[in-house]
Protein backbone atom coordinates (compact mmCIF):
# COMPACT_ATOMS: atom_id res chain seq x y z
CA UNK A 1 0.00 0.00 0.00
CA UNK A 2 1.43 3.61 -0.23
CA UNK A 3 0.08 6.94 0.11
CA UNK A 4 -3.84 7.93 0.54
CA UNK A 5 -4.91 4.94 -1.77
CA UNK A 6 -6.52 1.89 -0.29
CA UNK A 7 -7.35 -0.94 -2.78
CA UNK A 8 -10.05 -3.01 -2.08
CA UNK A 9 -10.16 -6.92 -3.53
CA UNK A 10 -13.52 -8.26 -3.52
CA UNK A 11 -14.83 -11.90 -4.28
CA UNK A 12 -17.66 -14.22 -2.99
CA UNK A 13 -19.39 -17.49 -3.54
CA UNK A 14 -16.36 -19.47 -3.34
CA UNK A 15 -18.32 -22.54 -2.10
CA UNK A 16 -15.27 -24.28 -0.40
CA UNK A 17 -15.77 -28.21 -0.06
CA UNK A 18 -14.05 -30.88 1.34
CA UNK A 19 -11.71 -31.05 -1.60
CA UNK A 20 -11.05 -27.29 -2.24
CA UNK A 21 -7.81 -27.02 -0.49
CA UNK A 22 -5.52 -25.51 -2.21
CA UNK A 23 -7.80 -24.75 -5.00
CA UNK A 24 -7.97 -20.85 -4.32
CA UNK A 25 -4.54 -20.15 -3.00
CA UNK A 26 -2.62 -19.04 -5.93
CA UNK A 27 -5.78 -16.81 -6.54
CA UNK A 28 -5.17 -15.68 -2.63
CA UNK A 29 -1.63 -14.79 -3.16
CA UNK A 30 -2.60 -12.64 -6.80
CA UNK A 31 -4.99 -11.11 -4.67
CA UNK A 32 -2.36 -10.30 -1.47
CA UNK A 33 0.27 -8.86 -4.24
CA UNK A 34 -2.29 -6.83 -5.85
CA UNK A 35 -4.76 -5.27 -2.88
CA UNK A 36 -4.46 -3.94 0.63
CA UNK A 37 -8.07 -5.67 1.55
CA UNK A 38 -9.40 -8.34 1.03
CA UNK A 39 -13.35 -8.32 1.19
CA UNK A 40 -15.57 -11.93 1.24
CA UNK A 41 -19.17 -11.94 0.87
CA UNK A 42 -20.28 -15.48 1.89
CA UNK A 43 -21.34 -18.86 0.95
CA UNK A 44 -17.55 -19.08 1.59
CA UNK A 45 -18.22 -23.17 2.34
CA UNK A 46 -20.50 -25.56 0.47
CA UNK A 47 -21.77 -27.25 2.94
CA UNK A 48 -21.98 -25.01 5.74
CA UNK A 49 -19.67 -27.24 7.55
CA UNK A 50 -16.83 -26.30 9.56
CA UNK A 51 -14.33 -29.03 7.98
CA UNK A 52 -15.04 -26.62 5.15
CA UNK A 53 -14.04 -23.41 6.85
CA UNK A 54 -11.09 -25.31 8.55
CA UNK A 55 -9.60 -25.96 5.10
CA UNK A 56 -9.93 -22.46 3.41
CA UNK A 57 -8.60 -20.77 6.85
CA UNK A 58 -5.69 -23.38 5.65
CA UNK A 59 -5.85 -20.94 2.54
CA UNK A 60 -6.47 -17.69 4.00
CA UNK A 61 -3.93 -18.19 6.87
CA UNK A 62 -0.48 -17.43 4.48
CA UNK A 63 -1.68 -14.56 2.77
CA UNK A 64 -1.20 -12.27 5.45
CA UNK A 65 -3.88 -9.56 3.88
CA UNK A 66 -6.82 -7.63 6.04
CA UNK A 67 -9.71 -8.95 5.22
CA UNK A 68 -13.23 -8.70 6.23
CA UNK A 69 -16.26 -11.12 5.59
CA UNK A 70 -19.99 -11.86 5.76
CA UNK A 71 -21.17 -15.64 5.86
CA UNK A 72 -23.95 -16.84 3.52
CA UNK A 73 -27.07 -19.39 2.96
CA UNK A 74 -24.62 -21.95 2.02
CA UNK A 75 -23.09 -21.60 5.35
CA UNK A 76 -25.96 -21.80 7.81
CA UNK A 77 -26.63 -25.19 5.80
CA UNK A 78 -25.34 -27.43 8.82
CA UNK A 79 -26.40 -25.26 12.17
CA UNK A 80 -21.99 -24.60 12.30
CA UNK A 81 -22.23 -21.24 11.46
CA UNK A 82 -20.89 -19.92 14.60
CA UNK A 83 -17.96 -22.28 14.56
CA UNK A 84 -17.45 -21.56 10.82
CA UNK A 85 -17.08 -17.45 11.67
CA UNK A 86 -15.25 -18.58 14.40
CA UNK A 87 -12.28 -20.69 12.60
CA UNK A 88 -12.64 -17.89 9.94
CA UNK A 89 -11.86 -15.01 12.39
CA UNK A 90 -8.84 -16.96 14.00
CA UNK A 91 -6.86 -16.16 10.84
CA UNK A 92 -7.71 -12.67 10.89
CA UNK A 93 -11.09 -12.48 8.78
CA UNK A 94 -13.16 -9.87 10.58
CA UNK A 95 -16.62 -11.29 10.05
CA UNK A 96 -19.97 -8.98 9.81
CA UNK A 97 -22.81 -9.60 11.53
CA UNK A 98 -24.20 -6.35 12.56
CA UNK A 99 -21.00 -5.27 12.92
CA UNK A 100 -18.60 -2.84 12.31
CA UNK A 101 -14.88 -2.97 11.13
CA UNK A 102 -12.40 0.01 10.03
CA UNK A 103 -8.84 0.07 7.67
CA UNK A 104 -6.95 3.44 7.37
CA UNK A 105 -9.82 5.78 7.42
CA UNK A 106 -12.53 3.06 5.51
CA UNK A 107 -15.20 2.06 7.62
CA UNK A 108 -16.79 -1.48 6.89
CA UNK A 109 -20.41 -2.78 7.65
CA UNK A 110 -21.90 -6.23 6.90
CA UNK A 111 -24.75 -9.08 7.68
CA UNK A 112 -25.75 -11.66 5.35
CA UNK A 113 -28.95 -9.92 4.47
CA UNK A 114 -32.03 -11.76 3.34
CA UNK A 115 -34.34 -12.49 0.65
CA UNK A 116 -38.32 -11.60 -0.18
CA UNK A 117 -38.10 -9.49 -3.02
CA UNK A 118 -37.81 -6.52 -4.30
CA UNK A 119 -40.11 -3.18 -4.90
CA UNK A 120 -43.44 -3.46 -5.83
CA UNK A 121 -43.24 -7.27 -5.66
CA UNK A 122 -41.70 -7.09 -1.96
CA UNK A 123 -43.55 -10.03 0.43
CA UNK A 124 -45.12 -7.85 3.12
CA UNK A 125 -45.84 -9.47 6.32
CA UNK A 126 -49.62 -10.12 5.92
CA UNK A 127 -51.27 -13.34 7.00
CA UNK A 128 -49.79 -16.39 8.18
CA UNK A 129 -47.43 -16.38 10.99
CA UNK A 130 -44.47 -18.70 8.44
CA UNK A 131 -44.83 -15.36 6.30
CA UNK A 132 -44.33 -12.53 9.00
CA UNK A 133 -41.24 -14.59 10.09
CA UNK A 134 -39.83 -14.98 6.62
CA UNK A 135 -40.14 -10.93 6.10
CA UNK A 136 -39.17 -10.10 9.80
CA UNK A 137 -36.35 -11.57 8.98
CA UNK A 138 -35.30 -9.81 6.03
CA UNK A 139 -36.21 -6.78 8.20
CA UNK A 140 -34.10 -7.65 10.81
CA UNK A 141 -31.19 -8.15 9.15
CA UNK A 142 -32.30 -4.70 7.47
CA UNK A 143 -32.07 -3.22 10.90
CA UNK A 144 -28.71 -4.66 11.53
CA UNK A 145 -26.99 -3.10 8.81
CA UNK A 146 -28.63 0.06 9.89
CA UNK A 147 -27.32 0.25 13.30
CA UNK A 148 -24.07 -0.87 12.19
CA UNK A 149 -23.87 1.94 9.40
CA UNK A 150 -24.77 4.22 11.98
CA UNK A 151 -21.68 3.70 14.36
CA UNK A 152 -19.47 4.27 11.59
CA UNK A 153 -18.03 7.51 11.45
CA UNK A 154 -15.86 7.01 8.74
CA UNK A 155 -15.56 9.29 5.27
CA UNK A 156 -16.16 6.24 3.25
CA UNK A 157 -18.51 3.88 4.08
CA UNK A 158 -18.57 0.21 2.90
CA UNK A 159 -21.22 -2.56 2.93
CA UNK A 160 -20.31 -6.18 2.95
CA UNK A 161 -23.97 -8.21 1.93
CA UNK A 162 -24.82 -11.50 0.84
CA UNK A 163 -27.74 -11.28 -0.41
CA UNK A 164 -28.78 -8.42 -2.77
CA UNK A 165 -30.25 -5.09 -2.27
CA UNK A 166 -31.17 -4.09 -5.65
CA UNK A 167 -32.83 -6.17 -8.59
CA UNK A 168 -30.77 -5.15 -11.35
CA UNK A 169 -27.32 -6.89 -9.78
CA UNK A 170 -29.40 -10.08 -10.32
CA UNK A 171 -30.49 -9.57 -13.52
CA UNK A 172 -29.46 -12.50 -15.59
CA UNK A 173 -30.73 -15.03 -13.09
CA UNK A 174 -34.02 -17.01 -13.70
CA UNK A 175 -36.80 -14.23 -12.64
CA UNK A 176 -38.68 -17.15 -11.01
CA UNK A 177 -36.14 -17.28 -8.42
CA UNK A 178 -35.74 -12.95 -8.06
CA UNK A 179 -37.63 -12.79 -4.57
CA UNK A 180 -35.04 -15.60 -3.07
CA UNK A 181 -32.16 -13.84 -4.00
CA UNK A 182 -32.49 -10.71 -1.87
CA UNK A 183 -34.48 -7.61 -0.51
CA UNK A 184 -34.80 -3.99 -0.86
CA UNK A 185 -35.34 -3.54 2.33
CA UNK A 186 -31.74 -3.72 2.35
CA UNK A 187 -31.46 -1.09 0.68
CA UNK A 188 -33.16 1.52 2.88
CA UNK A 189 -29.83 1.44 4.81
CA UNK A 190 -27.49 1.96 2.62
CA UNK A 191 -29.14 5.07 1.11
CA UNK A 192 -29.90 6.68 4.17
CA UNK A 193 -26.05 6.61 5.58
CA UNK A 194 -24.73 7.69 2.23
CA UNK A 195 -22.76 4.53 1.33
CA UNK A 196 -19.63 4.52 -0.97
CA UNK A 197 -20.52 1.15 -2.43
CA UNK A 198 -22.00 -2.05 -1.37
CA UNK A 199 -20.54 -5.97 -2.36
CA UNK A 200 -22.72 -8.53 -2.34
CA UNK A 201 -22.64 -12.42 -3.81
CA UNK A 202 -25.50 -15.26 -4.18
CA UNK A 203 -27.07 -14.45 -7.11
CA UNK A 204 -24.31 -16.49 -9.36
CA UNK A 205 -25.91 -15.46 -12.56
CA UNK A 206 -26.76 -11.94 -12.04
CA UNK A 207 -24.89 -8.81 -13.09
CA UNK A 208 -21.94 -7.26 -12.20
CA UNK A 209 -23.09 -3.96 -11.26
CA UNK A 210 -25.96 -1.77 -10.31
CA UNK A 211 -26.99 1.15 -8.52
CA UNK A 212 -29.39 1.86 -6.11
CA UNK A 213 -32.31 4.28 -6.25
CA UNK A 214 -30.34 6.79 -5.51
CA UNK A 215 -27.21 6.09 -7.74
CA UNK A 216 -24.78 4.36 -4.98
CA UNK A 217 -23.00 1.61 -6.91
CA UNK A 218 -23.84 -2.00 -6.12
CA UNK A 219 -21.35 -5.21 -7.42
CA UNK A 220 -22.04 -8.62 -7.65
CA UNK A 221 -18.92 -10.02 -6.96
CA UNK A 222 -19.90 -14.00 -6.93
CA UNK A 223 -17.12 -16.04 -7.90
CA UNK A 224 -19.00 -17.24 -11.47
CA UNK A 225 -20.54 -14.06 -12.23
CA UNK A 226 -16.74 -12.95 -12.71
CA UNK A 227 -15.75 -15.40 -14.77
CA UNK A 228 -18.53 -15.36 -17.17
CA UNK A 229 -18.12 -11.18 -17.15
CA UNK A 230 -14.60 -10.76 -17.11
CA UNK A 231 -12.95 -13.64 -18.89
CA UNK A 232 -9.57 -12.21 -19.17
CA UNK A 233 -9.23 -11.79 -15.76
CA UNK A 234 -8.74 -13.62 -12.72
CA UNK A 235 -12.01 -13.49 -10.96
CA UNK A 236 -11.71 -11.36 -8.11
CA UNK A 237 -12.47 -7.38 -8.57
CA UNK A 238 -10.08 -4.81 -7.60
CA UNK A 239 -11.21 -1.54 -6.43
CA UNK A 240 -9.29 1.74 -5.29
CA UNK A 241 -10.30 4.55 -2.89
CA UNK A 242 -8.39 8.28 -2.89
CA UNK A 243 -9.03 9.02 0.59
CA UNK A 244 -7.37 12.50 -0.42
CA UNK A 245 -10.16 12.73 -2.98
CA UNK A 246 -12.32 14.52 -0.93
CA UNK A 247 -14.44 15.92 -3.69
CA UNK A 248 -15.18 12.26 -5.24
CA UNK A 249 -16.17 9.65 -2.54
CA UNK A 250 -16.47 7.01 -4.87
CA UNK A 251 -14.64 3.86 -5.94
CA UNK A 252 -12.67 3.33 -9.15
CA UNK A 253 -13.07 -0.19 -10.26
CA UNK A 254 -9.57 -1.18 -11.93
CA UNK A 255 -9.89 -2.60 -15.47
CA UNK A 256 -6.10 -3.01 -16.18
CA UNK A 257 -5.53 -6.83 -15.96
CA UNK A 258 -1.83 -5.89 -15.23
CA UNK A 259 -2.90 -4.35 -12.00
CA UNK A 260 -4.05 -7.62 -10.73
CA UNK A 261 -1.24 -9.43 -10.92
CA UNK A 262 1.09 -6.22 -9.55
CA UNK A 263 2.17 -5.39 -6.20
CA UNK A 264 0.38 -2.83 -4.42
CA UNK A 265 2.87 -0.73 -3.52
CA UNK A 266 4.50 -1.17 -6.69
CA UNK A 267 1.87 0.39 -8.34
CA UNK A 268 2.01 3.46 -10.97
CA UNK A 269 -0.07 6.58 -10.14
CA UNK A 270 -4.03 6.05 -10.42
CA UNK A 271 -4.60 7.77 -13.29
CA UNK A 272 -2.09 5.93 -15.72
CA UNK A 273 -3.79 2.68 -14.75
CA UNK A 274 -7.32 2.82 -13.91
CA UNK A 275 -10.11 3.42 -16.34
CA UNK A 276 -11.52 6.25 -13.79
CA UNK A 277 -14.64 5.86 -11.87
CA UNK A 278 -18.40 4.60 -13.42
CA UNK A 279 -16.27 2.44 -15.97
CA UNK A 280 -17.72 -0.60 -16.56
CA UNK A 281 -14.45 -2.72 -16.31
FE1 LIG B 1 -23.47 -19.12 -3.61
FE1 LIG C 1 -25.89 -17.90 -1.48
Amino acid sequence: MTGTVVRLAALSDIHYSKSSQGSFLPLFTQIAEAADVLLLCGDLTDYGLVEEARLLAKDLAPIKLPMVGVLGNHDFEAGQEQDIAKVLTDVGVHMLDGDTWEYRGVGFAGCRGFCGGFGRGALGPWGEKIIKDFVHEAVQESLKLESALARLGDEHRIVLLHYSPIRSTIEGAPPEIFPFLGSSRLEDPISRFDVTAVFHGHAHKGAPEGKTQGGIPVYNVAHAVLKANYPDRPPFRLFEIDMADHGDKGVTPIADRRSYGRRASDRQPPDKQSAGPGSQS
